[in-house]
């Protein structure tokens, strides 16, 4: 049996900047991926996409208390760090870096990021405080670790978004990498709260892969009307059942700017809460 090297965990700012800086120095090129923990196939993607272009691969794990509103999962959010490191370990990740929220949010911490209006509507209308928070724990994790390139999955597409727009306005050394979203074999997104879905629901959350597939195929047929589109989905998700529906958006590729009508490259949008689950997917479409 071969075994397979544990990567470093550090705890500390100061310590995973200084190996950062080190790595620079030496002429490495310096790869992140954040992440809340609970790894899935799609967070080990995005460490293969690290892997092939840096030599330096760092992994970040930190539930950030500040992107969730009180009455979120923040507390039962799914927490294993001796896991995660097992799995980064397989992908060749070299360094975990997993701060306490006090090394995060040391007492007396104040400041927020606001990105501006690609954070306003859908997830952030539902979620008022969330992409402030998203974007204050991004800048500091890339304070911290500031890498050559951080990866991001395109599941969370209003992220990338977010995380864009402040990489471009704050003038971050570190460019942004955005990767394919991954999905189970019966097209579900993966994402870390699948965890929380019962057998059943299980089952049902595909609807929302689904719907998003009728709706390419439908504009691969000539269908341009979003109406159209979003009533055909409706229907995917209804004959489904135990899905409610929050919104499906089309907007503009590369944008939240919507549309009513596919003219060009179109992101489709959608979050259901499936049983107590809320899951996101898109896809573009056109
Ligand atoms: O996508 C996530 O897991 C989180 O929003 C992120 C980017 C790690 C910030 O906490």
């Amino acid at each position: 049996m071969t075994s397979v090297a544990l990567p470093t965990i550090v705890r500390t700012g100061e310590e995973i900047r200084k190996r950062v800086r080190d790595a620079q120095r030496s002429g490495q090129r310096v790869g992140v991926i954040p992440t809340m923990g609970a790894l899935h196939r799609g967070h080990l993607s995005l460490v293969d996409a690290a892997r092939e272009e840096c030599d330096l691969v760092i992994a970040t794990v930190f539930v950030n208390p500040t992107q969730f509103a009180p009455h979120e999962d923040f507390d039962r959010y799914p927490r294993d760090l001796d896991r995660d490191a097992a799995l980064l370990g397989e992908r060749q990740c070299d360094l975990v870096f997993a701060p306490s929220v006090d090394e995060m949010y040391p007492k007396g911490f104040e400041t927020s990021v606001d990105v501006g209006s690609v954070a306003d509507p859908l997830e952030g209308e539902r979620r008022p405080t969330h992409f402030a928070g998203v974007a204050t724990v991004v800048l500091k994790l890339l304070n911290l670790v500031p890498a050559d390139f951080a990866y991001f999955g395109r599941k969370d597409y209003q992220q990338t978004l977010v995380v864009g727009q402040m990489i471009r306005d704050l003038n971050l050394p570190t460019q942004l990498r955005v990767c394919a979203t991954v999905r189970e074999a019966d097209g579900l997104a993966m994402s870390s709260r699948n965890a929380y879905l019962s057998p059943d629901d299980r089952q049902r959350a595909v609807a929302l892969s689904q719907s998003l597939a009728l709706a390419s195929q439908m504009v691969d047929m000539g269908e341009r009307d979003v109406v159209r589109l979003r009533a055909a989905m409706m229907n995917v998700l209804d004959q489904a059942g135990g899905i409610d529906l929050d919104y499906i958006s089309f907007v503009r590729s590369g944008t939240m700017d919507p549309v009513d009508s596919i003219a060009s490259t179109t992101v489709v949008l959608i979050a259901a809460r499936v049983g107590k689950t809320r899951l996101i997917d898109n896809r573009e479409i056109g």
